[in-house]
């Protein structure tokens, strides 16, 4: 009880124009709410204000904010549901006399908060930086007035009203580092290319269940056929299925409605997986109120990066659903917190690449063993051995390799 004392009050508004209707706006209050929740504030009050259009300085209008001052209490936080340009932000911040945020800043806030890896980390504090950089002109009220709560986390501790250019260093600094570890996942890309499985990606709303799901599904051993590529990307698991054939599963960023500009384009190099994948695994809060929304959302994300690979939908959570729900094969709806039907998905994955990968064998002459480079670049190897004719070499391959290497094929 004591900690619910102790979270930070917030204060939600909304600005509905002309073209949105009701539940628009009450759809996208709900969910700021949750996301305020999820960050750990006690949402106090919500308000709406209606206007044709945002208000160039004030974003709400004056006299609505004036109004809001009144209500809102001292040391509490004013969350705009829309991205607010920093002028707006600096006035309603004074005119409010209160801590003041977008929605933006709130969902770098959760990020900042969830982050887990040291890229992920970067990239965070990265978009935070490049968010905050212009707002610290001017009379530099907005940092002192958030501290060190909500919408600060990361760069906040590095008080940065002190000084723009050491922004801009540290801004320069961590672009550096981010090219260095992205340097070693290309190397750790290339390696799993090397070892030809599948890459299978789950994607998903945030808070869906896609890291109990990844770890339900590999079990909580860590990876350890390459010590140094599981630590260093502890988002990629081996996952076992039938008959020895295995695929890299692959746990990325959640998705979040109205996801920011500067986070997606952040979280690019993140979400290659996810555009490089064989098959996308699309975990769906099954209990969730805005279930269809949120599949919608993400559907907008996979979009706007281009995946373009099959999707499997993954109904999770189905211990929360009262009443059953219907899916048709190969979607399956599981439990991936109790573990219920797993093997349905397991299953389901193992049957998508049997009717795409063949097994086969293949005999490489001594002279011709250039071939076999051919293979393993385009396959996934389960064995090879030396025989007196040359290299025998047991794969799992699509059709386009199996057309190509058609006259090594060894009965
Ligand atoms: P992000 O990192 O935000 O993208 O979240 P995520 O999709 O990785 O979700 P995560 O695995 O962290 O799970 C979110 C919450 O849902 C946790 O509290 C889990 O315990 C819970 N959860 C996951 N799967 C199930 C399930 O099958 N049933 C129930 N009841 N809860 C679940």
């Amino acid at each position: 009880m004591q900690q619910e004392d102790m979270k930070q009050h917030a204060y939600l508004v909304a600005l509905q124009q002309s073209f949105q209707r009701d539940w628009e706006v009450e759809d996208n209050l709900a969910e700021l709410k949750e996301l305020a929740q999820d960050a750990g504030l006690e949402v106090i009050n919500t308000f709406v204000q209606k206007r044709s259009y945002p208000e160039p300085a004030t974003f709400i209008g004056r006299g609505k904010a004036l109004e809001l001052r009144e209500i809102v209490e001292e040391e509490s936080l004013v969350i705009f549901d829309d991205e607010l340009t920093p002028a707006q932000q600096g006035n309603l911040s004074d005119l409010l006399d209160a801590a003041v945020i977008d929605r933006t800043q709130l969902i770098l806030d959760i990020f900042a908060q969830r982050a887990h890896g040291h890229e992920g980390k970067i990239q965070v504090e990265l978009a935070q930086l490049n968010y905050l950089l212009p707002r610290l002109t001017g009379k530099g009220t907005i940092l002192s007035r958030l501290g060190g709560g909500i919408g600060t986390r990361g760069p906040g501790e590095t008080k940065l009203e002190t000084d723009r250019r050491r922004v801009r260093k540290r801004i320069a600094d961590l672009r550096g580092e981010l090219n260095k570890v992205q340097q070693t996942r290309r190397l750790h890309r290339e390696g799993r290319k090397n070892h030809g499985a599948p890459l299978v990606a789950l994607v998903g709303y945030t808070n869906a269940g896609k890291s109990t799901l990844l770890q339900a599904l590999t079990g909580s051993d860590v990876f350890v056929a390459d010590q140094l590529f599981a630590t260093l990307d502890p988002t990629i698991r081996r996952w076992e299925l039938k008959h020895g054939r295995w695929v890299y599963l692959a746990d990325t960023v959640g998705f979040i409605r109205k996801l920011p500009h500067t986070l997606v384009a952040a979280f690019r190099a993140t979400l290659e997986e996810v555009v490089l994948a064989d098959l996308l695994l699309h975990v769906i809060d099954a209990s969730h109120p805005q279930s269809l929304e949120q599949q919608g959302a993400v559907q907008d994300v996979l979009k706007e990066i281009g995946a373009t690979a099959p999707i499997i939908s993954v109904y999770n959570k189905i211990d929360l659903v009262e009443h059953p729900i219907e899916v048709r094969e190969p979607d399956c709806a599981l439990a991936a917190k109790t573990g219920y039907n797993l093997g349905r998905l397991a299953a389901a994955v193992d049957n998508f690449f049997s009717d795409r990968y063949a097994l086969r064998q293949y005999l490489f002459p001594f002279d011709q063993l250039g071939q076999a480079h051919f293979l393993r670049e385009n396959a996934h190897i389960l064995d090879e051995t030396f025989v007196t004719e040359g290299l025998l070499i047991k794969a799992e391959v699509d059709q386009k390799t199996a057309n190509v290497l058609q006259s090594y094929e060894h009965e």
